[in-house]
């Protein structure tokens, strides 16, 4: 029994993985924060400028991150998960790199914060 518990539960951690969607397979607890809260506290709010601009303090590189893999775990209710995965997965290396290393360049993150990029393809607007 104890085998083929563990023959069916690695194809399923692959494929979790793959899709970047262990909160949802596993019925593991919701993300952090809401794809809403993570907007205006971490991208509207300024926290993503200031890190992008190298102004931060190292507490607020590991809180953007923080608010970065909550994004990542969220489910956009527009667009394809391939798309979400790649988006946001670029933000969490980004937002990874310069919290850890003090000399990492904020380029990359520059580019990944793009609102409009992500917005065109998973902003849910309410249908009029
Ligand atoms: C990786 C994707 C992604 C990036 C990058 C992104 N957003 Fe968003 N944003 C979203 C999604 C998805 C929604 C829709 C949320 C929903 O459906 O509840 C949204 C919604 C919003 C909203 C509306 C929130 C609300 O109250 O409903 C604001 C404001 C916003 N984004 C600001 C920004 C700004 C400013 C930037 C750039 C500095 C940015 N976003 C970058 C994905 C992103």
């Amino acid at each position: 029994m104890k085998y083929i518990t563990s023959i069916l539960i690695v194809p399923l951690a692959t494929a979790a993985l793959t899709l970047g969607l262990f909160s949802v397979v596993n019925g593991q607890a919701k993300p952090k924060y809401t794809i809403k809260q993570i907007m205006k506290d971490a991208l509207k709010g300024g926290l993503a400028k200031k890190v992008v601009g190298g102004e931060a303090t190292e507490k607020e590189k590991i809180q953007f991150l923080d608010y970065a893999i909550s994004l990542y775990e969220n489910k956009p209710k527009k667009g394809e998960a391939a798309s979400w995965t790649r988006l946001t997965g670029n933000l969490v290396t980004a937002a990874a790199k310069i919290a850890i290393d003090p000399k990492a360049s904020t380029a990359t993150l520059g580019k990944a914060v793009n609102c409009k990029a992500c917005h065109n393809k998973h902003k849910y607007d309410k249908p009029k």
